[in-house]
C-alpha cells in the first residue's frame, strides 16, 4: 500500500457481492425503480469503488449545500463537485425518506443499486451553475447538463449491485483499492496523477515527465467517460496512449488505468475533484497544467492552480504539482515554458485545438515538435473511423 490516506480516511467499498448481492437483487426488484443514464450508473460505480471516498452515496441536502457554497462537505472535508440524482416532480411525489429504492439503468434495465432515501430537496440549479461553473451560460457544456436535469434531487447512502460492463479496453478499468495494491507491488512511494481528456501531445509528455523526475511513478489516468461530442473519443486516445508509452515511456515507472467519470468541464472546482479522487486511487501527487478541465473561455489560464491556496496542503493530502502553459522552442531546441525558455512567441510553436482537428482530419501529421508521428498515425486513423461512423 501507498502511504497516502484515501480522502476522509477510509477507503469506501460499497459493491455488494456473493449472497448478499443475490438477496439484495431479489429485494430489488420489488422496490420502486428510478430510471438512471449512463452518466449517473458512472457516478454510482465511482462510489460504490470508493473513487469517490468519503461519499457513500449521492449527496444529501446538507452535504448539497455545503459543497455548492464552500466546496466542503458539511463535515468540512473538502469537496467541490455536487454529486447529485434528480428525478422528475412526478417521480419524486412517489418518494419518501426512508424509502428504498432500485436504480435501474434506462436503457439495459439492469438493477444497478439500491438507494436508501435520506433527503429529497429542490434546488437552485442557476446558483449551482454559478458557483461550480462560474457561470449560468446554457452555451456551456457542464451547464447545460445540468439545467437540462429536473431541479428535485434524492440523496443517501448506495449499495452497488451491479457494474456497468465497459464497452472496449476492460483491462485498463482498476478500483482504487487495485492501483493501490499495483502502486504498492511496483515499490513506489510516491506517484503522480494525470488527468487528461486528450490525446497526449508532446505538452502533456513534457510535464508527466517533468513530474516523472520527482516522483517514482507516473499513473497515467484518461477520463473516459462522458465528454463533449468534438471530443476525441475515448477509444482511439487509448490506442493513441498505449503507442505512446510502448514508444516513450519507460514500463516499469508508468501505469495506464482509466477514470470512467463524466467529464463536467468545471475548470478549477473540477480539479480539486479530479485531485481528491486521484488521491482515493493512491496517487500522492497530482499535475495541474493550463486551464485544467476548462472549456472555451470560462476560466483563467491559471484559476484551476489558483484555487488550490483555498485549502491547506493537509486537508487537501495529495500534492498538486502546478505547470506554466508548455510548448515547443525552435531556439531552445526543446520542450520549454516561460519559467525555463527566454525566447520571444514567435520562436514557440503552439496549434490550437481546431488547427490540429483539421490537419489530422486531412490525414496530415502536426509537426513531431507537436504531437509523436506514432500518436498522429493513431490519430488519423481514429479520425477517419469517427468521421466516417
Ligand atoms: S483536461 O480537461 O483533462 O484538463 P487536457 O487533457 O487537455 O484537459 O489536459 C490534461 C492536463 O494537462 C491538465 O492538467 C492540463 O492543465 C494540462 N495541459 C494541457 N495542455 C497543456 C500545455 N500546453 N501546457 C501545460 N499544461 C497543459
Amino acid at each position: 500500500m501507498t502511504a497516502i490516506l484515501p480522502h476522509g480516511g477510509t477507503l469506501v467499498d460499497r459493491i455488494i457481492t456473493g449472497p448478499e448481492q443475490k438477496a439484495l437483487l431479489q429485494t430489488a426488484r420489488e422496490l420502486f425503480p428510478i430510471r438512471v443514464n449512463s452518466w449517473t450508473i458512472s457516478d454510482l460505480d465511482l462510489i460504490g469503488v470508493g473513487a469517490f471516498s468519503p461519499l457513500t452515496g449521492f449527496m444529501n441536502e446538507s452535504d448539497y449545500r455545503s459543497v455548492v457554497k464552500d466546496m466542503r462537505l458539511a463535515d468540512g472535508t473538502v469537496w467541490s463537485i455536487p454529486i447529485t440524482l434528480a428525478v422528475t416532480e412526478s417521480i419524486a411525489s412517489e418518494l419518501n425518506v426512508g424509502q428504498k429504492v432500485a436504480l435501474v439503468g434506462e436503457t439495459d434495465g439492469i438493477i444497478y443499486a439500491v438507494l436508501d432515501i435520506e433527503s429529497i430537496y429542490q434546488v437552485d440549479q442557476a446558483e449551482e451553475a454559478r458557483r461550480v461553473f462560474k457561470t449560468n451560460d446554457s452555451a456551456h457544456p457542464g451547464v447545460k447538463k445540468l439545467l437540462d436535469r429536473p431541479a428535485t434531487y434524492v440523496g443517501g447512502s448506495v449499495q452497488v449491485l451491479n457494474r456497468p460492463e465497459p464497452a472496449q479496453f476492460s483491462d485498463f478499468y482498476y478500483t482504487p483499492a487495485q492501483t493501490r495494491d499495483h502502486f504498492a507491488e511496483k515499490g513506489w512511494k510516491t506517484v503522480v496523477g494525470f488527468q487528461t481528456r486528450n490525446p497526449v501531445h508532446r505538452a502533456h509528455e513534457y510535464i508527466q515527465k517533468s513530474a516523472m523526475e520527482i516522483v517514482d511513478g507516473l499513473f497515467l489516468n484518461p477520463l473516459v467517460g462522458e465528454t463533449k461530442s468534438d471530443d476525441v473519443p475515448a477509444d482511439v486516445r487509448m490506442k493513441s496512449y498505449l503507442v505512446l508509452l510502448d514508444h516513450y515511456y519507460p514500463a516499469e515507472r508508468t501505469f495506464l488505468g482509466v477514470f470512467p467519470a463524466a467529464m463536467r468541464y468545471a475548470g478549477p472546482r473540477e480539479a480539486i475533484f479530479h485531485a481528491m479522487v486521484r488521491k482515493n486511487y493512491g496517487c500522492t501527487h497530482f499535475i495541474v497544467g493550463r486551464d485544467h478541465a476548462g472549456v472555451g473561455d470560462y476560466y483563467g489560464t491559471y484559476e484551476a492552480q489558483e484555487i488550490f491556496r483555498n485549502f491547506t496542503p493537509e486537508e487537501l493530502g495529495i500534492t498538486p504539482l502546478f505547470f506554466e502553459h508548455s510548448f515547443y522552442c525552435t531556439r531552445c531546441g526543446n520542450m520549454a515554458s516561460s519559467k525555463t525558455c527566454p525566447h520571444p512567441k514567435e520562436h514557440h510553436l503552439t496549434l490550437s485545438g481546431t488547427k490540429v482537428r483539421g490537419l489530422l482530419r486531412s490525414g496530415v501529421c502536426p509537426p513531431p515538435e507537436f504531437t509523436r508521428p506514432e500518436v498522429a498515425q493513431v490519430l488519423i486513423e481514429g479520425m477517419k473511423e469517427f468521421v466516417h461512423s
